[in-house]
Order: structure tokens, then C-alpha cells, then sequence
């Protein structure tokens, strides 16, 4: 009996072990496949080789390809790029909130820094492919998609709920529709887009002026309806706006297809040229204009062409209330120093427009404010670049053309833009090069 009980727990024992030794051969198993290449790090190895290349970055020089023509890393083959968690699936490389935090930057928040971009260090990057969210659909086309897209694949109601007394959007069953409001303009972008026109005495009320007002920079875009309805009358418009309370603004605005982008009137120059919008726009987008020497007003002066509008809504420019009179008077006297003048002012906006020439800024008196910038600021450098509390002086092309001398859209697109001299290119240069192109198909 004893010689029998003691059979039973041996086999027992065997088993356990036999049981036991599976699971950890099955765990060293696991581990070997993933140690070192886990999803987010096969996809590191592979995203950063491609980023080196498409960004002119250094070659790691470890990389060669195998006969079957995958791409071989030292000792690892890359067959895929890994998709990263679903917690990623709203990510937005260099503008993200939890690296701000782990890195402890310390970022002026009152000046909105934080809303800036800041890019992780290679190590740190999340080089995986962002999922789309659960259930997305085909985006509904253009034109359909300015005024509806699928809830399902922007799955945020907030907005909709918080502005819904201004007719932003609306939730519609398993849509989401933008009835073309704004918080100036509840009752539509199209019928504000005509009065601006209007009050500048534009032919037709269409803000297009026969093809003379093309670009268009809308500041604080909301969900982008303005610059949505600019694009019937062949406007182009870039419409920004941070990450801030409207969160998901921008990611509707490019879900209805409308050129949007992440960004904010901060420290940093916006990311254009200069003199490269002829209407900036602000409606309620509660920027303090007057702070830092008017810092924000003159990166607007730097991108507006020479007789480019600033069309501004906003209560100081209406309310009769002693703070707004106060930034009214202020910043009529600093736009008025920047040698702005008012093309037109009615209800509850004022249009202002640049000079054509430097003509204005040679006639201020010496010591003022704000100062020419000197002749050593490159206004074209924008990428990382402080933004200067500086007037940008027009060159001696702009200044003698008194004006910028661009053909009316869409002739502009073949005619030779005058500017070209400024850099050393000819029209020749130009009509050669737009030859090739149209050969080219
Ligand atoms: C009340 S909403 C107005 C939106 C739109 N202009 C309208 O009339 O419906 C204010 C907008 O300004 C943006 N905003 C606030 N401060 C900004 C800044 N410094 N630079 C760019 N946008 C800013 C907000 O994110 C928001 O989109």
C-alpha cells in the first residue's frame, strides 16, 4: 500500500514538473522572439531608419538588404512597421502633452508655449503607426465633407455640446454636421465672408476681389468654417489653432478637408515666409495683441503682403466698456505706429490694411516703437525662430513696385511673381522652369 501511495506521488511530481519546465521553456520562447525588437522598438529601429533618409538625418550604416529584399538591421529583419497601442491612437508627434510633463520642460505657459511644438529625442519617439480609431470609416468626400463627417472616426462630442448656442456643429445619429457657425458668426461663415467683402467694396460681395485675394491665414480657426467657406470662392485658406479647450478643433477640420494645422500665435515665428497671406483673420480668438511691444500683431505684419488686410472681430473693436475702450485706444496707436490704417470699420469688426510701400516707416519720427528690424533679420527664416517684436521693411523691389505686382489668381499660378528678384531668379528663369513642368505632364 505504502510502496503504491509513494508510485502515485512520484508521478505526481513528474507531472508537475513536466508541467512546470513547459511553461518556462514556452516563457524563454516568448521572450527570445520579442527580447529587444518589441513592437515599439522593431518599429523604432525600422520608422527611424526611414526618417534618417527622408529627413537627410545620418545613416546608421548598419543596414544592408537580403536577396528576398527585406530590409536586414544587424541581426534583426524588418518585414512590418508595428501599429502602436490603442492609447496612441490620438497621438500628435511633438505636440505631446505627457512628454511635456515626463520631461519636466519648463514652458512659459502664459505665453502659450507649452501649445508650441517639442519634439522627443530619438530615443523617445513613438516610431509605430497610429491606429485609427475603432470603426473608422471612409472619410466622407469633399465637398459633401465641409458639412459632414462620420462621428465614428473623430468619436468627440464636446465641442458640439459646448458650442452648440454658435452653431459650430451638431450631433446628427452617426454624423457629425457643421452648420457653418462660429462664435461670431452663429449664423453662418458664408454670410460674415460676404460682409467683410462688402465693407471693402469688393465687386459681387465676393472676398476673391476677382482673383486678387487668394491667401488667406485665419488665427484662433475654431473648426475652420471660415476658411471652409473661403474655398468656393477660390480662396485658399490655412486655418490655426492650438490644442486648448476646443480640444479636437483642428482634427474636425481636417476630417471636412479644410487645410488646418495645430499651432499658435506663441514665441516661435509661424511657419511661413514672409509676405505670404493677403488677408489674416481673427474673429473672437481672444489674443492679447498688446503684450510684449506687440510682438503677436508684428508676426502678422511680417506674413501680410504689402497691402495685405488684418480683418479683426472682436469686442474692442465694438463694446463701450472702460477695458475694451482702453486695448482699443492702445492698439490703435501701436497699428498706427506700425503704419496700419484702417480700410474699414462696421459693427463689430475693423479691417486694417498694410502700407505698399516703406514710404511710412521712413517718416516716423527716430526711437519709434516698434523698431524697423535690422537689416541682418532674415524674415524668411521661420523654422524654430523666436518671433522679433520688429517691423519687416520691405525690399527694394517691393518698395519701387509699390506693391507685390502678383498677377490675379489663377493666372498668378504661370505668371512670373516679381519677388523672384529678390532671390537672383529671372521671369526667364521662371517661364523655363513652369515650361518643363507643363512638358512633364
Ligand atoms: C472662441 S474661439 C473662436 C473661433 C472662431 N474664430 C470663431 O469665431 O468661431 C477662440 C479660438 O482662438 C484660439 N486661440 C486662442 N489663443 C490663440 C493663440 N494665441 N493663437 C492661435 N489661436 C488661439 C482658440 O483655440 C479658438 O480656436
Amino acid at each position: 500500500m505504502s510502496r503504491g501511495r509513494g508510485d502515485g506521488d512520484q508521478t505526481k511530481r513528474f507531472v508537475t514538473w513536466i508541467v512546470v519546465l513547459s511553461i518556462i521553456c514556452g516563457c524563454v520562447y516568448l521572450y527570445s522572439r520579442n527580447s529587444g525588437t518589441s513592437a515599439l522598438e522593431y518599429g523604432s529601429k525600422s520608422l527611424r531608419k526611414l526618417g534618417s533618409s527622408y529627413l537627410g538625418g545620418e545613416d546608421d550604416g548598419d543596414e544592408t538588404t537580403n536577396k528576398s529584399g527585406e530590409e536586414v538591421q544587424g541581426d534583426i529583419i524588418l518585414k512590418s512597421i508595428p501599429v502602436c497601442d490603442d492609447r496612441h491612437s490620438e497621438l500628435i508627434p511633438c505636440l505631446d502633452r505627457n512628454l511635456i510633463y515626463q520631461t519636466r520642460l519648463k514652458l512659459d505657459l502664459s505665453l502659450m508655449e507649452h501649445y508650441e511644438r517639442h519634439c522627443p529625442v530619438p530615443e523617445r519617439r513613438f516610431n509605430c503607426l497610429i491606429p485609427p480609431p475603432p470603426g473608422y470609416k471612409v472619410p466622407i468626400k469633399w465637398p459633401k465633407s465641409r458639412d459632414e463627417v462620420w462621428k465614428v472616426n473623430i468619436p468627440h462630442t464636446h465641442l458640439a455640446s459646448e458650442k452648440s448656442d454658435q452653431n459650430w456643429m451638431v450631433v446628427k445619429g452617426d454624423k457629425i454636421s457643421f452648420p457653418g457657425g462660429g462664435t461670431h458668426f452663429h449664423y453662418g461663415a458664408d454670410k460674415y465672408i460676404a460682409s467683410i467683402a462688402n465693407m471693402l467694396n469688393f465687386s459681387n460681395n465676393n472676398l476673391n476681389n476677382e482673383g486678387r485675394l487668394r491667401t488667406v491665414l485665419d488665427v484662433g480657426c475654431g473648426v475652420a468654417s471660415f476658411g471652409g467657406y473661403l474655398l468656393s470662392s477660390d480662396i485658399i485658406a490655412m486655418s490655426l489653432a492650438p490644442n486648448d479647450v476646443h480640444q479636437n478643433q483642428i482634427q474636425f477640420a481636417l476630417e471636412r478637408g479644410i487645410p488646418a494645422y495645430l499651432g499658435v500665435l506663441g514665441t516661435k515665428r509661424l511657419p511661413y515666409p514672409s509676405r505670404s497671406f493677403e488677408l489674416a483673420h481673427c474673429s473672437r480668438c481672444r489674443i492679447d495683441w498688446l503684450q510684449r511691444d506687440g510682438i503677436l500683431l508684428l508676426e502678422l505684419d511680417r506674413l501680410l503682403r504689402p497691402g495685405g488686410y488684418f480683418a479683426y472681430s472682436s469686442p474692442e473693436a465694438y463694446a463701450q466698456d472702460e477695458e475694451d475702450l482702453r486695448i482699443w485706444k492702445e492698439m490703435s496707436a501701436l497699428v498706427e505706429r506700425m503704419c496700419w490704417k484702417i480700410a474699414a470699420k462696421r459693427n463689430q469688426t475693423v479691417i486694417w490694411v498694410k502700407p505698399l510701400t516703406n514710404d511710412c516707416y521712413k517718416q516716423r519720427e527716430p526711437g519709434t516703437r516698434p523698431p524697423l528690424c535690422k537689416s541682418d533679420d532674415d524674415p524668411d527664416a521661420v523654422w524654430g525662430v523666436p518671433m522679433k517684436a520688429c517691423i519687416t521693411p520691405y525690399s527694394n523691389q517691393q518698395h519701387k513696385a509699390k506693391g507685390t505686382g502678383l498677377a490675379p489668381w489663377p493666372a498668378r499660378l504661370i505668371t512670373p511673381p516679381p519677388r523672384l528678384a529678390d532671390f537672383g531668379y529671372s521671369a526667364e528663369m521662371f517661364d523655363k522652369g513652369h515650361e518643363s513642368l507643363a512638358a512633364q505632364g
